[in-house]
């Protein structure tokens, strides 16, 4: 089993003017991939608030990936990916990259997003947009990746050679 944490990060729903639909959208999504949603928290967008967050996930839990859903736009207050990348070890950038690519079928929009995917220590910190239809869309586009990246990071897969079928 995956051990997620989900970070909601929105003004509005950090002060309950907005109910939270993303951040359950992805606790239904990860048991697609067989994990389970252990820690789930909604955070203002506050640089300092979500890095740390992050941090104490990785370094004190060591859970296996972290999702954020929210923050990720244009508006002063999107700070998502620069906190992310306040408590990164190593980028991604294929993960994004991927999400970007794949939104970008269905909506012009998604070049808007400026998520990021790090490694923090043997954590996958992954941000989405903050609908809970683009973290569906997002989720689809890497979902297939995911637990094999993660068997890697903790160091229980080290052959990516698969028996060539075609
Ligand atoms: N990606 C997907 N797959 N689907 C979407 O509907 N919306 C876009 C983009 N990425 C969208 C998407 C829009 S409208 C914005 S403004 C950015 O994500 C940033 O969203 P955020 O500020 O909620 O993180």
């Amino acid at each position: 089993m995956l051990r997620v944490g989900v970070i909601t990060a929105s003004d509005k729903g950090s002060c309950g003017e907005r109910e939270d639909l993303s951040g359950p959208t992805l606790a239904k999504l990860v048991q697609e991939i067989g994990g389970e949603v252990v820690e789930y928290v909604v955070l203002p967008d506050d640089k300092t608030l979500l890095a740390e967050k992050m941090r104490q996930w990785a370094d004190e839990l060591g859970l296996d990936l972290i999702l954020t859903t929210g923050g990720t736009g244009f508006s002063l207050r999107d700070v998502t990916p620069e906190a992310t990348l306040l408590v990164a070890d190593r980028l991604v950038p294929g993960i994004a990259e991927v999400m970007r690519m794949e939104s970008l079928k269905v909506t012009p929009k998604a070049m808007l997003s400026r998520a990021v995917a790090v490694l923090r220590k043997q954590t996958l910190i992954i941000n989405m947009p903050g609908s809970p239809k683009a973290v569906r869309e997002c989720f689809a586009a890497i979902a297939p990746a995911i637990p094999h990246g993660i068997q890697i990071l903790k160091g229980e897969a080290s052959e990516c050679a698969q028996p060539d079928v075609s």
